[in-house]
């Protein structure tokens, strides 16, 4: 790789998983209208990012990056967004109050669109077609014309993210996140449930703690501690063109930011050393992730860290590790030493959904909870076998009652996932089984 960089750098590597846009001059035009657009995230912001995950790193904090699969078009509400941070903030006080440690959460959305593929095509019915690659670029309908990726979605991610965030920040700023909220955030499908009631017991504590420091003085409305939370955005950086028109040049350091989100990650598929995710990545200023599968060998996890890392700031690097439960503890532990051994400071962050789907015998695409938790206690074994510190989890789940990933409390089985299947990508926990999933993790923090 060469020493200069610049947001267009990245154009002259081998880039893997971009679209064949159809047309250059149309994609060419939504791109530069993008680059007019205000960004969507403060480079500021994205600093904070950092130094809490250096906390991270240097294992005084805990992150909880979560949220859906892809986000889609159609499914867009304000009531979607404010369930998932519901649960998402539910597993947060879940895991901050059993265990002590502070919680970075990081959601995977207000950008999170763009999906690689296995490949290009897919046979439905007989007809070849472009695969679906996420809402940001074409729909999923097997027809010539919903296939076709098409520019314009681009812009409508783009508002889509804009709109998504605003809300995020006046929910966890404007007092929706307030402590004396958390009853609030327990949804009626999951109160009833055994997680929930484990949940409200949970709550009645705090309640009582928040009553107890009133009556010393101490309230949510004049601790800002007590009445908002930070929440950062995050996606798969996928579609360099997209990314690199919303990178913006901060006026405070000079630095580069890539403004579509806080943190933005390299998926498992675009981590090639010498490939143009890596290029655009290794430039931005913002916090980074990589995926790290199975396959991954501890020298190219070494290159990795020092191609995205090579000033070895704290906070800077995320390695997710998705190994799949039966590979995760001797995956692992090779790569946790040789980092530690290098001397280098990273999250290592657990996701445990992508090494752990099959397909069930009604042609779903699911995972069960239980490979889910494993893979989840592996990766706390492997960690204590290296005496690194287990950083954080990075889940796929929704706020809503939806039947698609197996097990969990209520046992969902083959025949349910018809029920309420309603993803467009990947099987996301749901409320419930993401509740269930942070008391566990909770457990494994304690110990
Ligand atoms: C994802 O996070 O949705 C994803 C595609 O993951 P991976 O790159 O690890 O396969
Ligand atoms: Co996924």
């Amino acid at each position: 790789m060469t020493t200069t960089w610049a947001p267009s750098s990245w154009r002259a590597y081998p880039a893997a998983q971009q679209p064949l846009w159809p047309d250059d001059a149309a994609l060419a035009g939504v791109l530069k209208h993008l680059g007019t657009l205000p960004p969507l995230v403060f480079a500021g912001e994205a600093r904070s990012l950092t130094s809490a995950l250096a906390q991270v790193a240097d294992g005084r904090a805990f992150l909880l990056q979560a949220g859906d699969c892809a986000e889609s078009f159609d499914a867009f509400s304000a009531d979607g967004i404010r369930d998932r941070l519901k649960v998402i903030l539910q597993m947060a006080i879940v895991l901050s109050y059993s265990s002590g440690v502070p919680i970075v959460k990081v959601g995977r959305i207000a950008g999170q669109f763009a999906k690689p593929r296995s490949s290009d095509t897919e046979m439905i019915d007989g007809v070849e077609y472009p695969s679906f690659r996420g809402h940001i670029v074409n729909d999923i309908p097997p027809t010539a014309a919903a296939r076709l990726p098409d520019p314009a979605r681009l812009l409508q991610a783009y508002h889509q993210s804009a709109s998504t965030l605003n809300l995020l920040r006046a929910f966890v700023k404007g007092g929706f996140a307030d402590l004396s909220q958390v009853h609030q955030w327990n949804q009626e499908f999951v109160g009833s449930s055994r997680e929930g009631q484990r949940y409200e017991q949970l709550a009645d504590e705090i309640d009582r703690a928040l009553r107890f420091m009133r009556s010393c003085g101490i309230a949510s409305e004049t601790q800002p501690s007590l009445h908002e939370v930070d929440f950062f955005t995050s996606h798969e950086a996928l579609l360099l063109g997209y990314e690199e028109a919303l990178t913006r040049q901060d006026s405070l350091t000079g630095h580069w930011y890539d403004c579509s989100a806080h943190m933005v990650w390299i998926g498992e598929r675009t981590r090639q050393l010498d490939g143009a995710h890596v290029e655009f990545f290794r430039g931005i200023h913002n916090p980074i992730g990589c995926k790290i599968g199975p396959t991954a060998t501890a020298e190219e996890v070494l290159d990795l860290c020092e191609a995205l890392d090579p000033h070895r700031i704290p906070g800077r690097l995320t390695l997710i590790t998705r190994m799949g439960a039966d590979h995760i503890e001797d995956g692992l532990r090779p790569l946790l030493a040789a980092v530690r051994d290098a001397g280098r400071s990273v999250v290592w962050a657990c996701d445990p959904m992508h090494g752990n789907t099959f397909t069930a015998a009604g042609g779903r695409k699911t995972r069960h909870l239980d490979a889910v938790l494993a893979e989840i206690g592996g990766f706390f074994a492997a960690h204590q076998a290296e005496g690194t510190w287990p950083g954080g989890v990075h889940v796929e789940l929704t706020g809503d009652n939806v039947t698609e990933c197996l097990g969990g409390a209520e046992e969902i089985v083959d025949a349910d996932l018809e029920a309420r299947y309603e993803t467009i990508c990947d099987p996301r926990l749901n409320g419930r089984q993401s509740v269930d999933l942070a008391f566990r993790v909770s457990e494994l923090l304690k110990r």
